[in-house]
């Protein structure tokens, strides 16, 4: 069966801390626990899409060592299509060291491995699968060149073309936006693409009617326990978020854009997919890590 959500991006895995504040600049703390789990943006939407009930594809990159056999692993036991999935030669796999604070705030460092080498030409060999695709969903832990391929391709080919903007730093290149249906930022990352403070749902709002004028075709804010905001050429809503005790936010944003496009393909309409993404986001954060905290269709059943 062909997958109808190809994700291109990265893999990492997590080395995570938790202590009780994160560290200022030039400070030890001690830290109360350590794990290693699976991770990456791109990986993390893999997952959440697969384990809320889509067929899914990845397309990245992974080093050729034993962090790499193990991110596979991880997706393959998913039912995730891991063709497309490939060990750099001479490379390490993609790291991410996460540190979480009691309050459930985390701060994060990404080495790219094997991310970093994802080029346009590697996607390309498996064209096949966004051929096949009906969703393509980018985020921006690969090389920019390369989701400008994807993101263009997936436009050329009349799909679905989701893009998660994170981690963002600046404005996005003018021509990216006109390629995309569904860009969904958060908060900060919102505040980048658009130079202007958001914080609430006001300035949310201002920014997707930004994000809508520089081409974008309907933008999603990610609020966390604010909820999430729907912008479209023909107006906003407001998706106010169910009230959990948080213990770890780390991939509830990967959690959201996995869920909601699983859902859009299997038929949901936006506001039904944008409220499965969010309950699924909101289990996922009274759990600690990221790929083991994401939940299954079946622990949303009412
Ligand atoms: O969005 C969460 C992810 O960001 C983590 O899994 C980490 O790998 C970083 O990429």
């Amino acid at each position: 069966m062909s997958a109808k959500v190809v994700v291109v991006g990265s893999l990492n895995m997590d080395l995570v801390a938790r202590t009780e504040r994160l560290p200022r600049a030039g400070e030890t703390v001690a830290g109360e626990s350590f794990f290693t789990v699976p991770g990456g943006k791109g990986a993390n939407q893999a997952v959440a899409a697969a384990r809320l009930g889509a067929s899914v594809a990845m397309v990245g990159n992974v080093g050729d060592d034993a962090y790499g056999q193990q991110l596979r692993q991880a997706l393959e036991v998913e039912g995730i299509d891991c063709q497309a999935v490939s060990a750099c030669p001479g490379v390490s796999s993609g790291v991410a060291l996460i540190t979480v604070d009691a309050a459930s705030q985390n701060s994060i460092v990404i080495i790219p491995g094997g991310n970093g080498q994802l080029t346009p030409a590697s996607v390309q060999r498996f064209d096949a699968l966004l051929q096949a695709a009906e969703v393509i969903i980018c985020q921006l832990e690969v090389p920019a060149d390369t989701v400008a391929w994807a993101l263009a391709r997936g436009r050329e080919l009349g799909k679905t073309v989701m893009l998660n903007p994170a981690p963002a730093t600046g404005p996005l290149p003018a021509q990216w936006l006109a390629h995309i249906d569904y860009l969904i930022p958060n908060e900060s990352e919102a505040e980048a693409l658009t130079g202007a403070p958001v914080d609430d749902l006001a300035s949310a709002r201002r920014a997707g009617e930004r994000l809508l004028q520089m081409g974008a075709g309907k933008v999603i804010v990610t609020l966390g326990a604010q909820g999430a905001l729907f912008v479209s050429r023909d107006g906003s809503r407001h998706f106010p978020a169910p009230q959990v005790k948080a213990l770890d936010t780390t991939a509830a944003g990967d959690t959201f854009v996995g869920g909601f496009a699983a859902a859009l393909v299997r038929g949901l309409g936006e506001d039904d997919a944008i409220t499965l993404g969010q309950r699924a986001a909101a289990l996922s954060v009274t759990r600690a890590g990221a790929q083991p905290s994401i939940p299954t269709l079946a622990e949303l059943a009412p």
